[in-house]
This record gives C-alpha cells, sequence and structure tokens, in this order.
C-alpha cells in the first residue's frame, strides 16, 4: 500500500524524523528558517498529513490548497495559528502538544518573573558597559520576590505549576480565571478572584497564562495595566496579543509598572525598531519557553504520534478539535 504524504514544515529531532521517514512519504522543509507562504501552499497541494509549527497560518486558503489533507499536526501546546473553526468544518483534526511543556513553561516564565523583578539582564549590561564602579546601596534595586503576591491570570496547567514555583518562594497567590479550582486553592493557599482588576491591585507579580482568544486578546490593556501596582512586574509567556503591546511600553516608560518578562510579542520576531527595545526595564526573550532539549523533543514526537493517529483514521491522543472525526465520517 502506498504510504500517506505528508509535508514537515521545519527541521526537527532526528528520532521524529525516522519515524516520519519510516512510515510516511515525507517532504522535509529542513531549514531553521520557515517556508515562505507560497512554497507552504506549493507543498501541500498533494498531502495527506501536515506537520506544522506555531509559524505557519493554517487557514481556509491553505485547506483549499490541500484538497487529500486528513490532519494537522501542531508541534506546540497552543493553536490559536490554526482556524479551528474552518478544521473542523472541513473533518480535518488538528493536534497540538500539551501536558510536556508545563512545567519547563512554568520554569522560564519564573526565570523571566525573577530576572525583570532583580534586573538580571539590565545588571548584565550595566556591568558589560563598564558601568560597575563600586558596590553602591542603591544600584540597581529590585522587587523582593519571597513574601511578595502572585497574580496568576489563567489558573490551567502552567498557572497552576507557576503557583507550585511560587510557593517554594514563599510567595502569596491570588489567581484569576474564569473557572474556579477549589483543589488548587488548597494545595497552594491561593486566593480566587472573580475580579481581574482587583487581583491586579493586590499583585506584586502580573504572569499571563491563558490560550488567545477574541475574549483573551489585549486583556492587559491601558485600563489594567494602570490597575496594577507601580511596583509591579508583568510576565507573559502565552502569547503576544494577550498584552496590548503599545500600552504596554506607555506604562513601562511612565512608571505605571515596573518592568515586564516577556517571552512572546504581539508580531514575531519583535521589529527591532519597536519602542519596547528602548527600555531597560522589560525583558523580551524570543519565545522560547519551552525550549529545554528533552521537552522539545518530547513535543516533536507528541506531534508524530498525532499525525500518525490522523493518518490511520484513529482519535488524536491530543487534539482540540475531537468532534472533526464525526464530521469526517458524514462526509464518508
Ligand atoms: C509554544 O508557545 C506552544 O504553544 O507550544
Amino acid at each position: 500500500m502506498a504510504k500517506p504524504k505528508i509535508y514537515v514544515t521545519r527541521q526537527i529531532f532526528d528520532e521524529a524524523v525516522e519515524r516520519l521517514r519510516d512510515a510516511t512519504e515525507m517532504k522535509y522543509w529542513d531549514s531553521e528558517m520557515p517556508p515562505p507562504r507560497d512554497v507552504l501552499l506549493k507543498e501541500v497541494q498533494d498531502i495527506d498529513g501536515l506537520y506544522c509549527l506555531l509559524t505557519e497560518k493554517i487557514d481556509a486558503e491553505l485547506f483549499d490548497a490541500a484538497p487529500n489533507l486528513r490532519v494537522v499536526s501542531n508541534m506546540a501546546v497552543g493553536f490559536d495559528n490554526i482556524d479551528i473553526a474552518e478544521a473542523t468544518k472541513r473533518g480535518i483534526p488538528v493536534g497540538n502538544t500539551p501536558g510536556v511543556l508545563t512545567e519547563t513553561t512554568a520554569d522560564f516564565a519564573f526565570a523571566l518573573l525573577m530576572a525583570a523583578g532583580r534586573r538580571v539582564s539590565e545588571g548584565d549590561r550595566y556591568t558589560r558597559a563598564g558601568k560597575w564602579k563600586t558596590w553602591g546601596p542603591k544600584v540597581l534595586l529590585g522587587q523582593d520576590i519571597h513574601g511578595s503576591t502572585l497574580g496568576i491570570i489563567g489558573f490551567g496547567r502552567i498557572g497552576i505549576e507557576m503557583a507550585k514555583r511560587a510557593r517554594g518562594f514563599g510567595m502569596n497567590i491570588a489567581y484569576y480565571d474564569i473557572f474556579r479550582n477549589e483543589a488548587a486553592e488548597k494545595e497552594f493557599n491561593a486566593t480566587y478572584c472573580t475580579d481581574l482588576k482587583d487581583m491586579l491591585g493586590q499583585a506584586d507579580f502580573v504572569s499571563v497564562h491563558v490560550n488567545l482568544t477574541p475574549e483573551t486578546r489585549h486583556l492587559i490593556n491601558s485600563d489594567t495595566l494602570g490597575a496594577m501596582k507601580s511596583t509591579a512586574v508583568l510576565v507573559n509567556t502565552s502569547r503576544g496579543p494577550v498584552v496590548d503591546q503599545t500600552a504596554l511600553y506607555h506604562a513601562l516608560n511612565d512608571g505605571t509598572i515596573a518592568a515586564a518578562g516577556l517571552d512572546v510579542t504581539e508580531v514575531e520576531p519583535i521589529s527591532m525598531d519597536d519602542p519596547l527595545l528602548t527600555l531597560e526595564n522589560v525583558i523580551v526573550a524570543p519565545h522560547i519557553a519551552s525550549g529545554s532539549v528533552v521537552t522539545r523533543t518530547k513535543m516533536s514526537l507528541m506531534a508524530v504520534d498525532n499525525l500518525m493517529a490522523g493518518l490511520n483514521g484513529e482519535p488524536l491522543p491530543n487534539t482540540p478539535n475531537p468532534e472533526a472525526r464525526d464530521v469526517r465520517a458524514k462526509m464518508g
């Protein structure tokens, strides 16, 4: 029997490539940069399965270009790059990679929290610029982490791991989410806040862990930034557009808040002309929160499992649109 045809849109790990090569007729964009859109649209024309990354926009135009497509496997937990409703309508299951990156991402969010709060990157730049002339009582003072309050927006898997780390550092926890999680509240002695601005007013550090949806786009804006303490530190490892970056620039520049640690930006990569990059009190990392060797390897293999399940007509182990199978079954 002919092997299914697939396209892989980026250089991935050898173990994942070997599995895919064995089981499929694989076209491989073996590069560190994503394929240009016209190449992507051309390469998908005859494929059964697509193995893609969060940098690829998977929308009606792409589905139109790929009439045989039966499964899309995204090597990411987030799937805001994919038009899920459109995929479901066409009976195309989408795979994602939740779970394996939870702790690694929380580790990095906590690293940003500490680095922005205690001005680590700024201190390194200060040293390298030859500004370190003496020990000074007021040099590069930051915010204490122990004893402070962490406000967590989105108390899902990663938000809860953040709470675990914060408890280890002696922080108090407040959280805002549309769902209340009383078990986690008890475990981490966390306070549930039904009002975002109330929570922001109490928090010394705020960490964002929500999916990007129409409801969460610009959840952090000039109004919500204005509700934060002037000493507060904002951390975002979710998706860039959850934060209104222009409003954040103004808030950091005029002292509405003290600092920010970002792993994601509204446009990625951030433009080198972006005013945020002129500020000392912000750290901008290049979307690497899940970037440990072990975790990225696991993500790439999990994406293989999702892809293979879809190609074999089986339920995907991890999918945001399980109902796509029923749609496909009805399509015959
Ligand atoms: C990374 O941002 C992911 O969604 O996996």
